[in-house]
């Protein structure tokens, strides 16, 4: 094993050498990199190669990639300028808020993007973008190699929405990929952050559609409708509260029609208001009871799929 190899190893088996706190650009607490003056090389920074200590090392060095403990505040729009860029990522922000108008060519069902990623895509434990986008081109079970993140936008269009990806130059996609990379200002690249996807729901029983109808009802069924088609505005333009089921809800082969995502989606979110309310279980629970419903075919399926193995979900 050459130094630079066995550096390296012991780079990646020590991430516990993490310098101390200091404040960055903007005055939050990061981690910096400590020196180690015996071996004259950075302890902390996971490198393929080693830095050239010729220079400063705030030109070589980055982040630490741990940033699991750390705070993450997305940059506010009242701080995008007023050019070119600031309208494309508020156009971004504005077809993720309301894509029902802003990007309703590509869309065949009642949502917008913020009905999951809730809060404008900025809500820790609802997806949310900033910690999703720096982790692209990313391996994904579900077709089985590396996407990219528009890639992973256009799996939303056509299971979540139940609709078409848009093209890479389209100016929604155009759009959408500014919005997510300035909410993003600041994470290092491929830092996995807290927050990111939905929280992990551990029950101890089996899930039950019977007992996950009772919790739909009790708690659900106020806002998204006795029978899961969600409230319309009274404008007629999207809804107020959005359907779970039906023709107008998610599609099946999104990744909310997964039991376990569902259900951390919903322990972490609804119901909204309440957050954190439900047990594991009663998430669980009314997480099958919205699986065994209706809704949009996975467009991945054709009329004879009944007969083959069942595709990957996600
Ligand atoms: C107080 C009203 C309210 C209650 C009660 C409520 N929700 Fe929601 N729910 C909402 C709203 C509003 C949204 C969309 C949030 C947004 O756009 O910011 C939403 C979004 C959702 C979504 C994602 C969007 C979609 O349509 O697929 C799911 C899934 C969901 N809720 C499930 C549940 C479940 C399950 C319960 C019961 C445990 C529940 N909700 C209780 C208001 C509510
Ligand atoms: C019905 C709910 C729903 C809607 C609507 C929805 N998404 Fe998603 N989205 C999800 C789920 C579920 C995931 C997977 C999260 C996970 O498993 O960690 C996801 C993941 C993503 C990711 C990857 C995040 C990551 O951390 O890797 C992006 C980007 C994304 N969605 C963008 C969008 C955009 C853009 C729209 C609107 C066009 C949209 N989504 C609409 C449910 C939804």
């Amino acid at each position: 094993m050459s130094n630079r190899t066995s550096l390296l190893v012991l780079l990646l088996l020590a991430p516990g050498l993490n310098g101390s706190a200091a404040p960055d650009a903007v005055g939050r607490a990061i981690d910096v990199p400590v020196w180690d003056e015996a071996s004259d090389t950075p302890l902390a920074r996971r490198l393929i190669e080693p830095p050239r200590i010729g220079l400063p090392t705030e030109q070589t060095e980055m982040l630490v990639a741990d940033p699991a403990d750390r705070q993450f505040v997305p940059p506010r729009l009242a701080e995008l300028p007023d050019n070119a860029w600031g309208d494309q990522v508020r156009a971004g922000r504005n077809i993720f808020v309301d894509t029902q108008r802003y990007a309703r060519r590509y869309v065949s069902n009642g949502l917008n993007c913020s009905n999951c990623h809730l809060s404008e895509g900025r809500m820790a434990g609802a997806a949310p973008l900033w910690a999703g986008y720096p982790l692209y081109p990313l391996y994904r079970g579900k077709n089985l190699r590396a996407n990219t993140f528009p890639e992973r936008i256009g799996e939303c269009f056509r299971y979540s929405m139940d609709g078409t990806a848009p093209t890479l130059d389209s100016p929604e996609m155009q759009a959408l990929l500014a919005y997510a990379q300035w909410l993003s200002t600041n994470v290092p690249a491929r830092a996995i952050m807290a927050g990111r996807g939905f929280i992990g729901v551990s029950a101890p029983r089996e899930a039950s559609h019977g007992r996950g109808k009772v919790v739909y009802q009790s708690q659900c069924a106020v806002c998204h409708g006795k029978n899961g088609a969600g409230i319309a505005r009274a404008d007629g333009h999207g809804y107020q509260f959005p359907p779970l089921w039906g023709w107008d809800a998610y599609a099946s082969g999104a990744g909310m029609n997964k039991l376990g995502a569902a259900a951390g989606f919903i322990k972490g979110n609804m119901p909204l208001g309440k957050r954190g309310s439900l047990s594991d279980q009663e998430a669980l629970d009314v997480a099958f009871y919205l699986k065994i419903q209706s809704r949009p075919w996975d467009p991945r399926m054709g009329w004879f799929s009944i007969f083959v193995d069942e595709i990957p979900d996600g």
